[in-house]
């Protein structure tokens, strides 16, 4: 088995190097490869051939996260690297959980469609567009993980969209409604439009169960049902396609203004390296397991989002220290 490591930007490489304790410390194979800006400085583009050969050829991709402030609104961007992987890996479904105390909620989040991937340009009477574009098929593949996974764990499933004034919204509801009557019967459907939704994750998150979005929405909302269970530092996610190697990553980016300090919570990747045992590597006592060690660290040893003391590295020795002990492991 074989991990393919993209430390990327900032943070990332910080977090990423706390995950690969915990792969050697189950003996599991990984190799790093270049991604991201640093690989934008170095070769001159984000996403080297050789990385997506490697990244095709590993059973999972583990990935920190990309960005530089020095390459923001560049022609030529780290956060490109990131899109396209997603699309050549064909990583349609975001899995996004977001727990704390009462609130238990996934964000299902579709990832390789709509307005970050539609036809974007500037027309000649100086107008810049982007496109949001969905086909049937491409909704109707995410709604049926969404409810999957809502049936799975004899949950109830939130459709949310902008139907009041998206034509792509009207399909969006159109396919998941019919889909729902079709095949889906026995799990408890609503729909919600995004914008009040986005109130009720702050108001009342602990109402929601599992959520299935698009591309835009999705990646928003995962920030605000982040920071309603303890902020960026925690939230992690999973990136599956149809059977290929899935991309585990944290929700947070690459976190400028906290990198090289020592700092950066790893809680989300440890997290994300859990959702790489469970979903990519088929290994899911030793995800539980880490799920736990993760959990007892962060009361031992919370890092300063958390308002604690502990840096990157402690909190890594705690969660070490606390698998140590799994009885699983
Ligand atoms: P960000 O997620 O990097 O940071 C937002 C805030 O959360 C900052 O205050 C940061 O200090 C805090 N934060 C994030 N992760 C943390 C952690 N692990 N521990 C402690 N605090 C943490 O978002 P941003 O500042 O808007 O974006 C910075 C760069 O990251 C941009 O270039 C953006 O494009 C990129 N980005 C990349 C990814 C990714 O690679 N998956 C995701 C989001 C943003
Ligand atoms: C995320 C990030 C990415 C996204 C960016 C960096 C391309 O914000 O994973 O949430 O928009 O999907
Ligand atoms: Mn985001």
């Amino acid at each position: 088995m074989t991990v393919a490591v993209l430390p990327g930007d900032g943070i990332g490489p910080e977090v990423a190097a706390q995950a690969i304790r915990v792969l050697d410390a189950l003996g599991i194979g990984h190799s790093e490869h270049a991604f991201g800006g640093n690989a934008i400085l170095a070769q001159g583009t984000p996403l080297p051939d050789e990385t997506l050969a490697a990244c095709r050829a590993a059973d999972a991709v583990l990935l920190g996260a990309v960005g530089l402030p020095e390459l923001e609104g560049q022609p030529v961007r780290p956060e490109q690297g990131l899109l396209d992987l997603r699309r050549e890996l064909d990583v349609f479904a975001n899995l996004r959980p977001a727990r704390h105390g009462a609130i238990d909620l996934l964000i299902v989040r579709e990832l390789v469609g709509g307005l970050y991937f539609g036809a974007k340009g500037v027309r000649d009477d100086g107008t810049w567009f982007d496109t949001c574009e969905y086909t049937r098929p491409e909704v109707e593949r995410i709604a049926r993980v969404a409810f999957d996974i809502a049936r799975a764990k004899g949950g109830r499933l939130t459709s949310v969209d902008k139907v009041n004034v998206l034509n792509t919204s009207r399909l969006w509801r159109d396919v998941v409604s019919e889909l729902g009557a079709d095949a889906y019967p026995d799990v408890p459907l609503d729909h919600a439009l995004v914008d009040s939704f986005a109130m009720t994750i702050v108001t009342a998150p602990e109402t929601i169960d599992v959520v299935v979005t698009e591309n835009t929405f999705g990646d928003i909302l995962s920030d605000v049902a982040a920071a309603v269970t303890g902020g960026l530092g925690l939230a992690a996610s999973a990136s599956l396609g149809d059977g290929g190697p899935g991309i585990f990553e944290p929700v947070h980016g690459s976190a400028p203004q906290i990198a090289g300090r020592g700092i950066a919570n790893p809680a989300a990747m440890f997290r994300s390296t859990a959702l790489l045992l469970a979903h990519g590597l088929a290994r899911p006592d030793e995800a539980a397991a880490l799920e736990r060690a993760v959990d007892v660290a962060l009361a031992q040893a919370p890092t300063p989002d958390l308002g604690g003391t502990a840096t990157t590295s402690e909190l890594g020795d705690a969660v070490l220290r606390a698998l140590g002990a799994s009885p699983t492991v």
